[in-house]
């Protein structure tokens, strides 16, 4: 299958610069190389990329650097798990404690592989800080509320979304309705609550993008 070295901006034309056209490149360049590596991925970092941008376009309508920030930091998020044995990575029994360390080492390995190749602080936060929670339980930084950055909230949940919806090796996906209900009921605990109120407007206002369908 060929894959498309460049895709056009999810965020409406007149919103973008040559700048974020650029990053993007950049960024579709990058998820090239990594799709011969983790195909599996691939399809997860798009529609998390997807979801988590129209949540920052209903978010901050007036804000297209947070709305670039996210695309391309959703859809590295995961870059750090090509460096998982793959069978840790689709083991479908319980993961050992070790195993689980190795995988939980990803953000952090995703943002430091990342660093010399993209220079933009928030995309870094975005894939260092996605598995942080909002009550501070998360990792690798344990922090908590506003200390994680905005674009790193959306695409935490937006991840969590598609991880609850997917067949995965160690689980069928629930419904849509299913894991709204999950990601209310660990709302100000795993979830900032602004994020997921609008996870619920955009699933119920029509625009859902159209690769969750
Ligand atoms: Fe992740």
């Amino acid at each position: 299958m060929s894959i498309p070295t460049t895709r056009k901006p999810i965020v409406s034309e007149p919103m973008v610069s040559e700048a974020h056209l650029a990053s993007f490149d950049r960024t579709m360049q990058l998820m090239a190389l990594l799709e011969t590596e983790a195909q599996s991925l691939r399809e997860h970092a798009y529609r998390v990329t997807d979801l988590a941008t129209s949540l920052a376009v209903a978010l901050r309508p007036d804000d297209a650097d947070l709305a670039v920030k996210v695309a391309v930091g959703a859809l590295l998020h995961d870059v750090g798990k090509t460096t998982i044995p793959t069978h840790i990575l689709n083991k479908t029994s319980r993961l050992e404690p070790s195993e689980m360390m190795v995988i939980r080492c990803h953000a952090a390995v995703g943002a430091t592989l990342l660093q010399p190749l993209i220079d933009d602080k928030g995309v870094l936060e975005i894939v260092r800080n996605h598995h942080e929670h909002w009550d501070g339980s998360g990792y690798p930084d344990k922090l908590a509320g506003n200390a994680i950055s905005l674009g790193a909230r959306i695409v935490s949940v937006a991840d969590a979304f598609d991880a609850m919806t997917s067949d995965r090796p160690y689980h069928r996906g629930i419904s849509s309705e299913a894991a709204l209900k999950l990601l209310y009921a660990s709302s100000g605990k795993a979830w900032d609550p602004e994020v997921v109120e609008a996870i619920s407007s955009l699933y119920e206002s029509g625009r859902w993008p159209r690769t969750m369908v």
